[in-house]
């Protein structure tokens, strides 16, 4: 559930993309356009049986009268993609948010290493094509089980360029070698990755031990080695409506705020759409999400106010 206004979309095509992947084109109803986006962006899809979900934007950011998205059905579904795979069809309509991006392209650098570790493709792609059409200095990597669950390779072989395939089951089951593979790039290269929390998990490290500074990552469920800590109460002024809120230890700082009638935008509830990103004007939060990256949580800017609380006694916000 989301606060921001909702656009009507209408499903224009389905389209088997490989093994267990659907890509699902929406156009608007009653519009010629959608709201323009970047490389990286995401929508909410506001489903029929009451859940929402985010799924990323696969096709040109060039493109404004339509979506398109490809979702995985997944085996540990929560109902989501099983609901996208089992239920749509081509003529539904359903609302969808605004597109958000929290895995923005750098345009600034100089050259970009995409990794992609199965359905995280769906970013990545969008990214690869927005790169090579402004030349810039990009290489892909596209990790997958198996050749039949890789998606989007005709699209890939059409847009040329430095891409890297790598199946699993062509290796004896044996996964990329990120490490081995990051070793080997300029450590000021931006490199970003979108996959299973696995494979974030190892990207990272890697990064790290191989000296790249400029590392961006793209979630789909919550870290889940974000250790949820005991609450404690705090105090949270609302700097534009004036108020002052108690926000008890068994609540979070979004039902606090939704309770007292604070107009907040959100949407996964989880830390890792983007939707309730707060400004922070004063107090240390304990960010508890999955959106912003280290350097951004240091700094204290904004906070999801979804997962995440104070660090100390009292947070001013921007609201
Ligand atoms: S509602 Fe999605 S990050 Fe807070």
């Amino acid at each position: 559930m989301s606060n921001t206004e909702l656009l009507n979309a209408r499903i224009r095509t389905l389209r088997y993309e490989a093994e267990g992947v659907l890509s699902v084109e929406l156009v608007p109803v009653g519009g010629v356009s959608f709201p323009a986006f970047s490389a990286g962006a995401h929508v909410d899809l506001h489903l029929p049986n009451g859940l929402t979900r985010s799924y990323s934007l696969l096709n040109s950011s060039t493109e404004s009268n339509r979506y398109v998205l490809g979702i995985l059905s997944d085996r540990q579904s929560r109902g989501g993609s099983r609901y996208v795979h089992e239920n749509f069809r081509c003529g539904m309509t359903l609302p969808i948010g605004k597109p958000r991006n929290n895995f923005a392209l750098d345009e600034t650098a100089e050259s970009s290493l995409l990794v992609a570790g199965g359905i995280g493709i769906t970013p990545i792609l969008c990214m690869y094509r927005h790169l090579r059409a402004e030349g810039k200095a990009v290489q892909l990597v596209y990790c997958a089980r198996s050749r039949a669950q890789a998606a989007f390779l005709d699209e890939l072989a059409t847009l040329g360029g430095h891409v890297d395939l790598y199946f699993d089951d062509e290796h004896g089951g044996k996964p990329f070698d990120l490490g081995g593979f990051l070793r080997t790039q300029p450590k000021h290269v931006h490199a970003y990755c979108c996959g299973p929390s696995v494979m974030l998990a190892a990207f990272e490290a890697a990064c790290d031990s191989a000296g790249i500074e400029n590392v961006h990552i793209e979630r789909f469920a919550a870290d889940s080695t974000v250790v949820q800590a005991p609450g404690t109460s705090y105090t949270v002024e609302l700097a534009k409506c004036r108020r002052t809120l108690e926000v008890p230890a068994d609540k979070s700082l979004l039902d606090t705020l939704l309770e007292a009638g604070v107009d907040v935008d959100y949407s996964c509830r989880e830390g890792i759409c983007g939707a309730c990103e707060t400004r922070v004007l004063e107090g240390c939060p304990d960010h508890r999400d999955s959106v912003l990256s280290l350097a951004e949580k240091k700094a204290n800017r904004t906070m999801m106010v979804c997962v995440s609380g104070a660090q100390c006694g009292k947070l001013v916000l921007d609201l």
